[in-house]
């Protein structure tokens, strides 16, 4: 015991006079690490008589919590003082130039994909992706177009000149509907993702390049109806366009991967020469702009996917990522999208700063 005591003011007074953190360690390790001497004294208990433990026991109990206390207020006086001190020594010369402003700046196209899926992660959507260098079952025999379907012939196909290792042809994926196929056999159902990405069709004018971006969303659940597909899609547009007045068209339409099949259209207003969303498209200087296909998965579709759709049913729908791009932030010729003109993207460009989030608004400022 008073080799306890004698030890214990040892330490203290070492542990009071450390002067760095480093002699402090020493005193820990010496003290409470696996050899040290309270750590030996505590080994000694398992000798001792069952009387002599209750008493030796707590005393050492204590001398431990004694010590460990010392060192570790010691350790943050040395601390605030190592700090202090840096403090004191360090300076900023604020007449330095500051560094160069960023020169990059985010493309809108990669703005918007970032604010969709920030919208869509929050209704519960997951991002899935696929290939953009697609093959023909994919992109669509599995979406009910045999080879033979009329609708082949609308997609303007760039086809490779190679087969695929099973025979068919290779394409450049024509709309990101494939990642339906590729996402229902990877994980089955029920499933709730978007697919954002490029594709390819031959086609170029003012409001058409042969590459742009669409975004695929999927839906396959139980019970799921169009009354859901259209809430989704306002919900969406509303949190994207960052407005309440925002009013959908759905009309019926045909696509082969749906059934039934709808377009959506937005309402908007001429103001100058800049197309604005909101109201309703039939009001006085309103009009309606298509933004997308959508509809119920066809069952053909399903099937080709290993779902069930006796048990599982879900919508789907692609819209264009540019125009709701242009819509949002006022451009009005798409081909200066892909142009690379650094004038264009220093203009319309956003900061790498300001990443879209629900809490702070998923429109940019910049
Ligand atoms: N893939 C269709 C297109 O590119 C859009 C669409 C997607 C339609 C999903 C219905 C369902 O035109």
């Amino acid at each position: 015991m008073t080799e306890l005591t004698s030890n214990k003011q040892a330490t203290l007074d070492q542990i009071e006079a450390a002067t760095s953190l480093d002699t402090l360690e020493e005193q820990r390790v010496a003290a409470l690490g696996k050899k040290g001497w309270v750590s030996l004294a505590l080994k000694t208990l398992g000798q001792m008589n069952p009387d002599e433990r209750k008493e030796a026991a707590p005393a050492i109990q204590a001398v431990r919590a004694e010590v460990a206390g010392a060192i570790d207020a010691k350790k943050v006086q040395l601390e605030s003082a190592a700090l202090e001190a840096q403090l004191a020594n360090e300076t900023i010369d604020l007449t330095l130039p500051g560094p160069d402003l960023p020169q990059g700046s985010i493309h809108p196209v990669s703005q918007v994909m970032d604010e969709l899926a920030e919208i869509f992660a929050d209704l519960g959507f997951a991002v899935a992706t696929g290939p953009e260098i697609e093959d023909d079952w994919h992109n669509f025999t599995a979406l009910n177009m045999d080879e033979s379907h009329p609708a082949r012939a609308m997609h303007d196909t760039f086809y490779f000149p190679d087969a695929a290792a099973d025979g068919g042809k290779m394409l450049l994926r024509t709309h990101t509907s494939p990642v339906q196929i590729r996402s229902m056999k990877e994980q089955g159902a029920p499933i709730r993702i978007i697919a954002p990405g490029r594709v390819y069709r031959s086609d170029s004018d003012a409001t058409h390049t042969p590459m742009f971006h669409q975004v695929e969303g999927l839906v396959i659940d139980r019970d799921i109806h169009l009354g859901h597909l259209k809430w989704t899609l306002e919900t969406f547009f509303k949190a994207f366009f960052e407005r309440e007045d925002i009013t959908l068209r759905l009309r019926p339409s045909y696509f082969p991967f749906t059934e039934p099949s709808v377009e959506f259209d937005v309402g908007y207003a001429n103001e100058g020469d800049r197309r604005v969303v909101g109201g309703h498209g039939d009001d006085e200087g309103h009009d309606w702009m298509e933004l997308g296909g959508s509809g119920m998965v066809n069952r053909r579709v399903l099937e080709f996917a290993g779902v069930d759709p006796d048990e599982y049913q879900g919508f789907a729908f692609g819209l264009g990522i540019d125009r709701i791009a242009m819509l949002k932030y006022g451009m009005n010729d798409l081909r200066a999208f892909f142009d690379g003109d650094p004038r264009w993207l220093s203009h319309y460009g956003f900061s790498p700063y300001d990443q879209p989030t629900l809490s702070a608004g998923v429109g940019a400022r910049s």
